[in-house]
């Protein structure tokens, strides 16, 4: 399963706004399209959305009149800013969005042939998703390390294959361990408001013929209770400097339950999710979305009309509850502020 891919001149993606039920797919024929699937959550998950705003640059370029590269550089900048105004809080879009705009100028700074930046962007597009298949493959190693025969595991929202260009992060970890015949069992939270946790990660595992139980958010702490969790997988959408997590709201409530029983927790996340120019995560910008996402599931009204509504769609859990982070340069533990220096350090030689 792949959740984005470039064919004939447009971008195409898996509308995971209809899934389980329906398989839809979404084709942009022009970077503005793209933007609203981002926005929209048709594709979501921040190495996808990363890799989406990558190919939406790509087509943007590939669709600009400009009969020169530094023309090409011009028409570009819209592109960037509506990319860049989809969602705030998955550090993957800027990362990409900005891999982009270097790899332009790059290039514009060699030719003066439009064409020649088209092809080069649609390259680079092409090597940041393959990139993303092969570093979800680096984390599964280091991360199966942490599961044993046997564990149950908790995970929230989806970071599966849905979530990246394929493959998975935490969910990617829980799939190697099972793939090297590990004997596992998944609970998974069902992750209101936006249900990736019901939808889109107890698909992939029923597809998978991984055991998993689906439950609510709210009863983690009861299974934790009950010595029926071992260990708690999740992702992140921005890492700070100091090791804090912002990922899918919810996320920070199971930490904190976790370290109250016991239990290791830990982030999964490629280093293109560090963002180490934020000291902490209070830094970090959390996406507030449409409070219609809390008062209706689809078109159904669930709480009285009119009623207030409040709908921050990521958390940050602070270092202090984080027992490790799985990144594809190895597995960093506290002091989270050297561990992560170091690995960002290697990842750019
Ligand atoms: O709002 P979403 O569905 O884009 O949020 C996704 C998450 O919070 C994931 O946990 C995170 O992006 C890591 S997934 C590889």
């Amino acid at each position: 399963m792949r959740t984005i891919w470039w064919q004939d001149q447009a971008v195409h993606l898996i509308d995971q706004t209809r899934l389980p039920h329906e398989q839809v797919i979404v084709h942009c024929h022009d970077y503005q399209a793209v933007a609203r699937a981002i926005a929209t959550m048709q594709i979501r998950g921040a190495p996808a959305i990363g890799a989406a705003a990558a190919y939406g640059v790509a087509l943007g370029a590939w669709h600009a009149p400009a009969d020169s590269a530094s023309a090409l550089l011009t028409q570009l900048q819209p592109v960037y800013e509506t990319l860049r105004a989809t969602r705030p809080t998955a550090v993957n879009l800027f990362w990409a969005i900005e891999r982009m705009r270097r790899c332009a100028e790059q290039v514009a700074a060699t030719t003066t042939d439009a064409d020649q930046v088209r092809r080069q962007l649609l390259a680079e597009a092409e090597r940041v998703a393959e990139e993303d298949i092969a570093t979800n493959k680096r984390m599964g190693q280091y991360g199966a390390t942490l599961i044993a025969d046997g564990m149950n595991v908790l995970t929230h929202c989806n970071t599966g294959a849905l979530a990246v260009v394929d493959y998975g992060t935490a969910l990617g970890v829980i799939r190697t361990a099972w793939e090297q015949g590990k004997r596992l069992h998944v609970w998974v939270d069902e992750t209101r408001p936006f249900l990736q946790g019901a939808r889109l990660t107890a698909w992939e595992l029923m597809q998978l013929g991984i055991p998993m139980t689906l439950i609510t958010d709210n009863m983690a702490g009861h299974f934790m209770a009950r010595g029926q969790v071992d260990a708690v997988f999740v992702g992140a959408d921005r890492i700070a400097a100091n090791g804090d997590v912002a990922n899918k709201i919810g996320t920070y409530s199971l930490a904190v339950l976790a370290q109250a029983h016991g239990i290791p927790f830990y982030s999964v996340a490629p280093v293109s999710t560090l963002d180490l120019t934020l000291a902490s995560g209070d830094q970090i910008p959390i996406e507030e979305r449409d409070p219609r996402e809390v008062t209706h599931i689809r078109d159904m009204p669930i709480a009285p009309a009119g009623v207030r509504a409040a709908n921050p769609a990521f958390d940050v859990t602070p270092n202090r509850y984080i027992t490790a982070i799985v990144t594809d340069r190895g597995i960093v533990y506290p002091p989270f502020v050297d561990g992560l220096r170091r690995i960002v350090e290697g990842a750019h030689g």
